[in-house]
């Protein structure tokens, strides 16, 4: 492809056959949004939705609500529209808890199903709460499960019969290097070992298809590409044949058979339930229901091309335009090895980021180097990118992001 014009961007809108979605979004006047990788933009349903919960099914029917409005069902309803969103059948996905909590009950939960079995793989420099809660899932099993963290090219060497679990970030949140699914997963199988994905930097930008890649478990974030609002809820896929034989570590009542048996001994519920622990965030599963909703009559496939091309259509700007400002592409240029964003590295990245915000381009930085891009097909528009990369230029070109305000540190960055 030639140099990119404004007029290409124009003609690739034009083109899209997801602009029309963007008016499910309410999205500030000014602002290029490329952020929805960490914090999806809002749903112009969500406020609606939410004081719905509140005032009418929390204010006037109050507590019939669990039966009459439907909370009781939530967590499996929103699994259940999550569940084709990333190639889940209905009853193999749940919205419960965070994504942090989820990992841990699935890992904790999978070694369970590996006895004899010692190790859990994964990547060093996955995203840290999965390393963390790992080593808190090997540390309640002293001196007989061990974490071993080895770098991609060396996975499918390490992938020997002590393995138990392999955990992986299907897209990494830095790089947005994405993992083979199937081929990792067959590995696996052919070792023995069970795979556990986590699926927070792809699910609702990918046309990820669990069940045809074999994958046993997965989690992911709901306030990312689904749009559910800040700390949303997060989504548990177990599939189908694990589903009997997984046992959550947490022995909730909303993972017991019959919760209002109020019995004093636990058993567990049939199926994908079994993963709940205690009552769910009815508040947020609304706000999340509205984010879920952003996806109707949307098809995958087209999210997935969107997503990628946009990211192609960005590397080219960025090295066309900001080419002599010592930006280094940290992601794979190859789209069939990258996920919905793309990360620049360069040694300013935390002041230019800073002096992009200030500018209302909204991308976000992660340490040490990179300046970080999320790509949402649902709501951004190519034309976006090339105003994105106009500021990016100036803010380079005239290093307005010396001043010391973009150099002052802030709690999250
Ligand atoms: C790969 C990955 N896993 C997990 C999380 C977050 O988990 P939690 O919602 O429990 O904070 C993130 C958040 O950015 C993430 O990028």
């Amino acid at each position: 492809m030639g140099i990119l014009s404004h007029d290409d961007l124009a003609g690739m809108d034009e083109a899209d056959p997801l602009a029309w979605a963007r008016d499910r979004f309410s999205l500030p006047e000014g602002v290029v949004y490329l952020d929805g990788n960490s914090l999806g933009a809002l749903p112009t349903a969500a406020p609606g939705a939410v004081s719905d919960a509140v005032e009418r099914a929390w204010g006037r029917d109050l507590i019939r609500s669990w039966n009459t409005n439907g909370w009781i069902d939530a967590p499996s309803r929103l699994g259940d529209r999550i569940a084709p969103l990333i190639g889940a059948e209905a009853g193999e996905v749940v919205v419960a808890d965070s994504t942090s909590v989820n990992l841990f009950k699935l890992a904790a939960g999978a070694l369970a199903l590996r006895p004899g079995r010692s190790v859990i793989l994964t990547e060093p420099a996955n995203f840290p709460t999965d390393l963390y809660v790992l080593q808190s899932v090997a540390a309640l099993h002293p001196g007989r499960v061990t974490l071993r963290t080895v770098p991609r090219s060396e996975l499918a060497h390490a992938l020997d019969e002590d393995v138990a679990l392999v955990v992986l970030t299907h897209v990494h949140y830095k790089t947005a290097e994405r993992w083979p699914m199937t081929a990792i997963t067959r590995l696996a199988h052919a070792k023995g070992a069970l795979t556990l994905w986590d699926l927070s930097h792809s699910a609702g930008a990918l046309a990820i298809d669990l069940n045809a890649a074999g994958a046993d478990l997965a989690v992911g974030c709901g306030y990312k590409y689904f749009n559910g609002g800040p700390g949303a809820p997060s989504f548990v896929f177990v599939a189908e044949r694990h589903q009997a034989a997984l046992e959550s570590p947490i022995w909730g009542w909303m993972g017991h058979a019959a919760p209002f048996d109020f019995v004093d001994d636990h058993a567990h519920a049939p199926g994908i339930r079994r993963q709940l622990v205690g009552t769910p965030s009815i508040l947020a599963l609304a706000a999340l229901e509205a984010g879920l909703a952003t996806f109707e009559g949307i098809e995958m496939g087209q999210v997935e091309a969107k997503a990628l091309a946009m990211g192609a259509a960005l590397i080219d700007l960025v090295e066309e335009r900001c080419g002599e400002f010592g930006l280094a592409l940290a992601s794979p240029r190859d789209g069939a090895l990258r996920g919905s964003h793309v990360s620049f590295a360069h040694p300013e990245g935390y002041a230019i980021m800073q002096a992009l915000i200030a500018r209302g381009v909204i991308g976000d930085f992660r340490a040490p180097d990179i300046l970080r891009f999320g790509l949402t097909p649902l709501y951004l528009r190519f034309i976006d990118l090339w105003d994105a990369v106009e500021h990016l230029r100036e803010v380079l070109a005239t290093r307005d992001y010396e001043q010391d305000r973009f150099r002052r540190r802030q709690a999250v960055t």
